[in-house]
């Protein structure tokens, strides 16, 4: 069952690499993800009726947002949630806690599923187990949530093993293995480093998300049809920063094919996406990255800043910006050459970086998605300057399936 697909098979167009072509199709796997799972009476209208209250017009709110096909049986009382994953979809699960705690008010922990193998957490009752894997063939990922389920099954009734698996090949072995399913219907990717596998996860969390607070009550059905208003334009969100960004990034990018080290700062649900900027280019340039919750700078690396150490920082709009620019500061401070992912609308405070690279204006909860785009285009284009074998780089592989 694991993929077998020649690169040949599939046509990389007018594209130098796979990955470059895979960064492109992320607006229409966004779209198709959400026309596929998204209940389009949902796309109707909401009316104000006082200054608080808006009462639907259209949209009849007793029909689910949502349709994952998942049971009540797997979803009803759930007390918590549990994620196992490894590499970039443990990344995407970091943003689907952030998702699934503000939403649907459900504690989540994530797990790397390496880990999870040999130091299960205690177990607790109606809980959710979440295995994340775009391959759906990683070893570790479905060992370890085999055993979730077998020492789940050995348990007392309220400890009923909950399995949902999130991946991009149905018919894989954790398609096998778990009976519940998300398809994050992304197509076949052939570049090593995950770009539009990752980005059809975070949908999946959203809309995982969206189901459970509906389902649970936790949000005012205004704000649901508010964030699916706002998913349905990311696509176009996406197209806008590729054809606006693309060449802007491969001409400023030459700058650091000889830098050494790459800080990446992000804060709440934007911590996850400083992680992956950072793997994103390690795995493909082979140059030092760390990402950091900005706050912890403090903590430790900002011991490894001058002025060759680039530091990338990501400020978008929302609770944590004045933060995240305030740590931007104290590493303009020590001279490091600061480079800001921002939306337009904030750019006149963002004076602080040397070079910016905007997205637009977006949902706190929903710019994940636009933020890690400029830095999936900033690793592609550094480790092409490089002259790197951007779709197979050494040493990794694109499903892992030995321990
Ligand atoms: C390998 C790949 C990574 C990927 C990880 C997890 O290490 O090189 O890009 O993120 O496996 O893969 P999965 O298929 O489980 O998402």
């Amino acid at each position: 069952r694991i993929l077998d697909v020649s690169p040949t098979l599939v046509e990389k167009h007018s594209f130098k690499h796979f990955m470059l072509k895979e960064i492109h199709e992320q607006p229409g796997v966004v779209r198709d993800c959400l026309q596929a799972y998204i209940n389009s009476n949902w796309d109707g209208e909401f009316e104000a009726q006082t200054p608080d209250e808006l009462h639907p017009i259209s949209v009849d709110i007793n029909q689910s947002p949502i349709e994952l096909g998942l049971s009540d049986e797997l979803l009803e009382n759930l007390e918590q949630v549990q994620i196992l994953a490894c590499g970039t979809s443990w990344h995407a699960s970091l943003v689907g806690k952030y998702l699934l705690e503000q939403l649907a008010d459900l504690p989540t922990t994530v797990q790397y599923a390496s880990e999870a193998r040999y130091a299960p957490s205690p177990l607790r009752p109606n809980t959710l187990t979440i295995g994340v894997t775009q391959s759906g063939e990683t070893a570790d990922t479905l060992a370890a949530l085999s055993m979730e389920q077998q020492r789940r099954l050995n348990a007392p009734k309220q400890f009923k093993p909950r399995l949902l698996g999130i991946t991009n090949r149905p018919e894989s072995s954790l398609g096998q293995l778990v009976p519940n399913l998300i398809n994050t219907r992304a197509g076949i990717e052939i570049g090593v480093a995950a770009t539009k596998t990752f980005t059809a996860q975070v949908i999946a969390f959203y809309l995982l998300a969206i189901d459970l607070a509906w389902r649970r009550k936790t949000l005012p059905n205004s704000r649901v049809q508010e964030l699916i208003k706002g998913l349905r334009k990311l696509p176009s969100q996406i197209e806008l920063i590729l054809n606006t960004q693309g060449t802007k990034i491969e001409e400023f990018s030459h700058q650091f094919t000889d830098t050494r080290d790459f800080i990446f700062l992000g804060r709440g649900i934007n911590f996850p996406i400083a992680l992956e900027g950072a793997l994103k280019l390690k795995e493909i340039s082979y140059i030092h990255a760390e990402g950091y919750p900005a706050g912890e700078m403090k903590h430790g690396p900002i011991a490894l800043l001058d002025k060759e150490v680039p530091v990338v920082a990501i400020a978008m709009p929302g609770s944590v910006y004045e933060k995240v620019i305030s740590n931007a500061q104290e590493a303009r401070a020590r001279d490091a050459h600061l480079i800001g992912v921002t939306a337009k609308e904030t750019l006149e405070e963002s004076d602080v970086f040397d070079e910016i690279l905007p997205v637009p204006f977006v949902d706190e909860l929903l710019s994940p998605i636009l933020a890690v785009i400029p830095l999936q285009l900033l690793a592609y284009y550094i480790a092409a300057r490089r002259g790197l074998d951007v779709d197979q780089p050494r040493n990794l592989a694109k499903s892992v399936t030995v321990e």
